[in-house]
């Protein structure tokens, strides 16, 4: 028996300390050369500062803007990240397949077939000693066909809350309708849901009755003056000639978006959940590394 284990002792007051406050940072889309880099230079200090516990990032834009490569994935952990979710570029880039079907800490969404390469969830034991959990889902509307993200979240949750403590949910989708709907539907049932995928960060942030944090966009880590990550020529002229342009990754005013949750270990609920932003005075130039592959030529967004 562990007499250290104050819950073995029953002494209450020691019951209160044990409790832990877990901080976990969710960081919105990393869009390509630009995202990477402010990403690789101010995590560490971000995670010092803020006391974050753990690190879970939306990478589905990373390599070039669409996809994610196996050279960066293996970056990102260096960086500091621990859970790395994924939207509708995830099977992008190719040789990410075998990285998905290998590695414990990445996952794609999890209402894609079953036969689809990939976890339906990302799993971490973070220092303090909780297992977190990330699960991508996504949404239906204005999105290529998925199956139900309420009928697989239904029946992933009883499999998950056997293996995690804390469960985050990256709702992945077009429509705020759609992701506020899934946080209302979660409530109580996860310790997070926050929306991905349209790359704009929402000003509604808040506790949900039931416990869970709840955002419907966290926005996006890449170059900000831009049109979602890419230059805003090519894109205009896309829309105003609907002729296929390059969507080249733009590089002028990289910021990092996300949210901070705050955690509590025994109920597994939210008690606090705010946006962040940071941004440096580095000036970008190059939009494309040798890590990105070729610059994505298709129209394509998010
Ligand atoms: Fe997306
Ligand atoms: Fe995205």
């Amino acid at each position: 028996m562990n007499i250290e284990d104050p819950r073995l002792r029953g002494d209450k007051f020691k019951i209160e300390e044990f409790r832990m406050k877990l901080n976990i940072l969710c960081i919105g889309d990393v869009v390509g050369r630009p995202g990477k880099r402010i990403l690789a230079d101010n995590l560490g200090t971000i995670v010092n500062q803020q006391q974050i516990d753990c690190v879970i990032v939306n990478a589905e834009n990373a390599a070039g803007g669409s996809g994610l490569t196996r050279r960066i994935y293996e970056k990102l952990l260096k960086y500091g990240v621990d859970l790395i979710t994924l939207g509708d570029h995830a099977f992008k880039k190719k040789d990410i397949i075998t990285v998905l079907e290998d590695s414990d800490n990445i996952a794609r969404p999890a209402n894609l077939s079953a036969h689809a390469a990939g976890k339906s969830f990302a799993l971490c034991k973070i220092k303090k000693g909780p297992i977190v959990a990330a699960v991508p889902l996504i949404g239906r509307i204005f999105m290529k066909p998925a199956d139900s993200p309420y009928d697989c979240i239904d029946a992933l949750l009883p499999k998950l809350e056997n293996q995690a403590d804390i469960i985050f949910v990256d709702m992945h989708a077009e429509a705020t309708s759609e992701k506020i709907s899934m946080g209302y539907y979660l409530d109580g049932r996860v310790a997070c849901v926050f929306g991905t995928h349209t790359h704009v960060v929402t000003a509604d942030e808040k506790i949900l009755p039931k416990g869970t944090a709840y955002i419907t966009d966290i926005g996006m880590t890449g170059a900000h003056h831009s049109v979602l990550g890419r230059k805003i020529e090519p894109v205009l002229k896309n829309f105003r000639t609907q002729m296929p342009c390059p969507f080249e990754i733009a590089t002028e005013d990289a910021r990092l978006n996300g949210i901070v949750v705050t955690v509590d270990s025994n109920t597994k609920k939210a008690e606090k959940i705010s946006r962040i932003e940071f941004k440096d005075q580095k000036s970008e130039s190059i939009s494309y590394d040798s890590d990105d592959g070729k610059p994505d030529h298709n129209n394509g967004f998010e």
